[in-house]
């Protein structure tokens, strides 16, 4: 074998590995069951009370996930929630509609960033800049006796 072959066939296996590395997460990716479609069953959980979230102001809750759905891996989960009004609420999932990085809610400007690729969200969730195609994951949301409920399951499982 000559130099020539030689450096043909390395260079053709670097390049088989390189896709190796690559190609295998992405399969097991798309074959994962978090992009699988679920039938939906609602899954209401409380944020607290109403009077805990004053008109206006965008606040950061911490939502406990029952085990039994989640399991051990996935103990809590972040949104963002606020009363444009006395009579309504909206929350958001924290997560990026991009590819799921974690947004960031600066009072300052009332935008949510996103540390990836710079994605940014006005405070009703719509898309202001970067790649993300659509707005931000809203949950859907009830007022019942007081408490702001929300149902997890009416956002992708990845939000
Ligand atoms: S993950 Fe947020 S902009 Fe890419």
């Amino acid at each position: 074998m000559n130099r020539r072959t030689l450096l043909k066939w390395a260079v053709r296996g670097i390049g088989a590995t390189v896709a190796a590395m690559a190609g295998i997460p992405a399969l097991i990716a798309g074959f994962s069951p978090v992009w699988q479609r679920r039938p939906h069953k609602e899954n209401w959980q409380s944020l607290g009370p109403v009077d805990e979230f004053p008109v206006g102001e965008m606040r950061e809750i911490v939502v406990e996930l029952p085990p039994e759905e989640w399991g051990e891996a996935l103990r809590e989960k972040t949104v963002y929630a606020w009363r444009p009004s006395d009579r309504e609420a909206v929350v958001y999932s924290r997560s990026c509609t991009d590819l799921g990085c974690p947004l960031t809610f600066d009072p300052g400007s009332q935008c949510f960033f996103c540390p990836c690729h710079g994605g940014i969200f006005d405070r009703n969730g719509e898309r202001l800049a970067g790649p993300p195609k659509r707005p931000m994951y809203r949950y859907a949301v009830r007022i019942v006796n007081r408490e702001i409920v929300i149902d997890l399951h009416s956002v992708p499982l990845v939000a």
